[in-house]
């Protein structure tokens, strides 16, 4: 586990998987997860850290989006779980796909880290979170606020940002990055749409946090990541 502070750590993403990091936050009364991870057996392997660490498993699971990486492993959580109320729609599309068409719609690097996890299509098992929030959502989490807001981002049309004011941290999911619809947006890093990004960026300066974890990367300092985001807009 990575510390971010005395309260919120990580599991590091494993890019050989593609599996993102994993947050958590520790309340007073009960603990939360950021993401479910890519499967049963990435949330089994988050669990295990925890528990070496002594840290209590989560009460809750937030998912940032519904990509499968992030919400495939919510069979496997402990506790309950939430997510805005158009990743749970996702979700529910993915659920009544065959799992055959399913595994056909991913790009293919995507397929790949899939198949990776899931030698075949009917072992994937897809939840529903407990609980769907529009807009903001308030979570107390004893002496401790975690705040959500579904935002528009370049990258998905659910992302949900976790923002811990009281540590200046923020969860964005993959909300930064743009995009990914064929193999081609891999290499260009995402197709960035103008009125996304700049929604974004404005959500992030009213936000005012310090740090930023983006779920495949290093965490960076807030201003570092909205001069980046600003530089691919003046760009487009
Ligand atoms: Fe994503």
């Amino acid at each position: 586990m990575v510390r971010i502070s005395d309260r919120i750590m990580f599991m590091p993403p494993d890019h050989s998987l593609d599996r993102p990091l994993l947050g958590y936050i520790k309340g007073g009364s009960f603990s939360v997860a950021v993401d479910a991870g890519s499967s049963p057996s990435h949330v089994g392997k988050f669990y295990d850290e925890l528990e070496k660490e002594g840290l209590p498993l989560p009460g809750l699971t937030i998912l940032t989006h519904s990509h499968w990486d992030h919400s495939f492993g919510l069979s496997a959580i402990h506790g309950l779980s939430i997510a805005n109320s158009i990743t749970y729609k996702h979700l529910v599309d993915d659920m009544r796909t065959p799992p055959e068409e399913l595994f056909r719609s991913y790009i293919s690097e995507d397929y790949s880290f899939l198949r990776k996890e899931y030698p075949t299509p009917d072992s994937i098992d897809i939840s529903l979170p407990d609980i769907s929030f529009t807009s903001h959502l308030s979570i107390d989490a004893g002496d401790l606020v975690i705040e959500l807001s579904h935002v528009d981002s370049p990258h998905t049309d659910d992302s949900t940002l976790v923002f811990i004011p009281s540590d200046g941290v923020l969860f964005i999911g993959d909300a930064s990055s743009g995009e990914i619809i064929s193999d081609k947006d891999l290499e260009s890093g995402g197709r960035y749409g103008k009125r996304a990004l700049e929604s974004f960026i404005s959500a992030l300066k009213d936000i005012g946090a310090e740090t930023v974890i983006h779920s495949h990367a290093e965490p960076v300092p807030a201003g570092k990541e909205i001069s980046y985001l600003e530089g691919v807009l003046a760009e487009l």
